[in-house]
């Protein structure tokens, strides 16, 4: 595992889109796995900055809620599309999130599941994580190797996204999820964490025990994790948590 520690949520935006850049050039049809939330916004924007051929990208969202009408601002398809498709540029022929306005929403997860795994997987997996140690939509008590499907959102996840609905009681109640098992199929999997109300979740999933409990925990198992934080994301990480390499001005080594 490599951590990044940079000064600021922008700064990991920067570290992050750099990353990614990287990726895309060395392979133009590489297919990215998008995540949503405030944490990836700073790398969407960044790497709408860098010059590089986006034709051939594509992408899979992490998660949807299940239960808004089609066209909703919230909706994750929408976030996409303004955050991601339009941003950088994407086809968005290419670019595929859950249905979660499907009449048959465990279906559409099956169907979504089978859909990353025909595209030939994810290249590089964009992900943060939520206070409970969620990641993508896999509340505590997930299977590790779970499969995409319909989820229950907690009542602290839907606290914390109440902040892009006008009431609390908008924001739904389920969702369609990648699985742990399916995210941890990606090839590269890339954690941006901002803010020190990360900072002991952070410490949790990365220096804890492997658990159910903690979700992102899961991250300890893979072959190929970078987590991009900023220092107060990072302030409670044990000393040797991971490999550090700078590539990237501004980023610091140490933790
Ligand atoms: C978003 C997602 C969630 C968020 C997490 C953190 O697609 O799957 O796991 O990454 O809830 O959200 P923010 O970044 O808003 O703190």
């Amino acid at each position: 595992m490599e951590i990044f520690v940079v000064p600021t949520a922008s700064a990991t935006g920067s570290v992050a889109a750099g990353i990614l850049a990287a990726v895309i050039r060395s392979k133009p049809d590489a297919v990215l796995g998008l995540a949503t939330g405030g944490s990836p916004l700073p790398i969407y924007a960044a790497l709408a900055g860098h010059t590089v051929d986006m034709s051939r990208v594509s992408g899979f969202a992490l998660d949807e809620y299940v239960g808004l009408p089609a066209g909703h601002p919230e909706s994750y398809a929408e976030v996409v599309r303004r955050e991601v498709t339009e941003r950088l540029q994407l086809d968005p022929a290419k670019v595929a999130v859950p249905d979660g306005s499907a009449a048959d929403p465990e279906r559409a997860a099956a169907d979504y599941d089978a859909a990353i795994r025909a595209a030939g997987g994810i290249d590089v997996q964009i992900l943060g994580i939520g206070h409970n140690g969620h990641l993508a939509f896999n509340e505590p008590g997930s299977a590790l190797d779970s499969r995409t499907r319909v989820e229950v959102l907690t009542e602290r996840t839907r606290a914390a996204n109440a902040r892009y609905f006008s009431t609390a009681e908008e924001v739904p109640l389920r969702c369609i999820t990648q699985g742990l098992g399916t995210i941890m199929e990606a090839r590269h999997l890339l954690l941006v964490v901002n803010g020190v109300d990360k900072a002991g979740i952070l410490a949790a999933a990365l220096n804890g025990p492997v658990t159910a409990d903690c979700p992102a925990s899961v991250l300890q198992r893979h072959p190929h994790v970078t987590v991009v934080a900023d220092e107060a994301a990072a302030s409670q990480l044990a000393p040797g948590s991971g490999r550090v390499a700078v590539r990237v001005a501004g980023a610091r080594a140490g933790v």
